[in-house]
């Protein structure tokens, strides 16, 4: 497909935004094995100190593919998927099919945005400051490339497990094929497989991490990773400005030309009793901007309100971005069906990993001190790939007593 072929279309996004700009880690120390405050270190841990990141080239047991149980009748369903009873989906009829008269997240238009419709704005941030969540239509990605790119996928998910295995992944860099998320033995598992692919910095793309087949999945991942690029910048813009800064302010704090940017394709095999399960546990992701294509024809994601999920509607040709503090973080967490299986693509746009992520100076004061010390996204990160995904607890537990109006260090 043709780059600079400008053509606008009528698909539709769905937007979570995320600053993650304030964040203390705690993490469990390998040796003791108890729970200890780590200091914030810049430069200590990430993709490319892939040595010192201080996980392992294993998996803490052997893996299972989601896929392989889900094809072979299981006359029981494996204990190691059963959720405890608080967290289940409470829902016992399950309909996968989109219903899109249903209540749905803010829906906003890029291009009226971009033309300089004041109300889209305030409408996004809006949705940032109660929703977290937010679809947009009028992106500037063609429906045809969002379609090839979802299938090109399935087609990889479906072909033999000899050929997937290949690209098979360890949580030193979790690139490749993965299913499971932490490293806790004994864990309970999501009911899912999944790729992991870099498309930035550069040197972290690697084409021989990402499949061969089918045999033009190279190519419209490469499309479709900047398509994606572009677009994540031209929403940065409008987080920014929304928050009182200038329109580069954000992606200067993401370190500028040297963002991060990579994607999860996550496989939603049927399952055979959804109602104990989760596809994906609840979590937020730990990055910037999330921008999700969903399946258009199974429903599964559900987004934290308050106390209830909601379950998002796929429109035709959805994406979805998040925030954090002033714009939420969303937790967010997938359910699956016995019926059909599902599809997704999360593609993440992420600060530099090496910068000390902290609140824009304009934006902290000693009656709005930032909530957490600073620190790096690969040090932030590290927690989700160590524990998996668990609900809002990583920023929930880091936020600092030491931060107080009386001992505000920006200000
Ligand atoms: C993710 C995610 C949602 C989905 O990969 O982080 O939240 O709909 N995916 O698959
Ligand atoms: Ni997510």
């Amino acid at each position: 497909m043709n780059h600079e072929d400008e053509i606008k279309n009528n698909s539709e996004v769905t937007i979570k935004a995320d600053t993650t700009d304030k964040v203390e880690m705690k993490t469990k120390n390998k040796n003791d094995l108890k729970e200890q405050e780590q200091e914030v270190k810049i430069d200590n841990i990430g993709d490319q100190d892939k040595n010192k990141n201080g996980l392992d080239e294993k998996w803490p047991e052997p893996i299972v593919r989601v896929q392989s149980l889900a094809e072979s009748n299981l006359t029981t369903f494996p204990d190691s998927y059963i959720k405890p009873p608080s967290q289940r989906p409470q829902t016992t009829t399950v309909n996968y099919q989109p219903e899109p008269d249903a209540i749905n997240i803010p829906v906003v238009d890029l291009d009226s945005l971009f033309s300089g419709n004041e109300d889209d704005k305030e409408r996004v941030s809006e949705a940032c400051r109660e929703f977290g969540f937010f679809q947009v239509i009028n992106h500037g990605v063609k429906p045809e490339l969002m379609d090839a790119a979802r299938e090109a996928w399935r087609m990889f998910f479906n072909l033999p497990i000899e050929a997937k295995e290949v690209y098979s992944n360890s949580p030193k860099t979790y690139e490749g094929y993965g299913s499971r998320l932490g490293v806790e033995k004994g864990a309970i598992l999501d009911w899912n497989d999944y790729y992991f692919l870099h498309f930035l910095p550069l040197f972290l793309k690697d084409l021989n991490k990402w499949p061969s087949l089918p045999s033009n999945i190279r190519e419209l991942m490469d499309e479709y990773g900047e398509e994606l690029v572009k677009l994540g910048e031209r929403l940065m813009k409008v987080l920014s400005s929304n928050l009182g800064l200038k329109e580069e302010q954000l992606q200067e704090a993401f370190g500028g030309e040297d963002v991060g940017a990579c994607m999860r394709v996550n496989y939603y095999p049927k399952c055979p009793r959804p109602e104990l399960a989760l596809g994906l546990s609840p979590h937020s992701d730990p990055g910037g901007i999330t921008i999700l294509l969903p399946d258009d024809q199974v429903v599964g994601l559900q987004v934290r309100h308050g106390d209830t999920w909601i379950t998002v509607n796929p429109l035709p040709h959805a994406f979805i971005i998040i925030s954090n503090s002033i714009y939420k973080s969303s937790e967010h967490r997938v359910i699956v069906n016995s019926q059909k299986e599902r599809v997704s693509l999360a593609f993440f746009y992420n600060p530099k990993s090496d910068i000390p992520i902290q609140p824009m100076q304009q934006l902290v004061s000693s009656s709005n001190p930032p909530l957490y010390p600073p620190m790096t996204f690969d040090q932030y990160r590290l927690f989700i790939r160590t524990q998996g995904p668990r609900g809002k607890s990583y920023v929930e537990s880091h936020v600092s007593p030491r931060y107080t109006s009386e001992n505000v260090p920006f200000s």
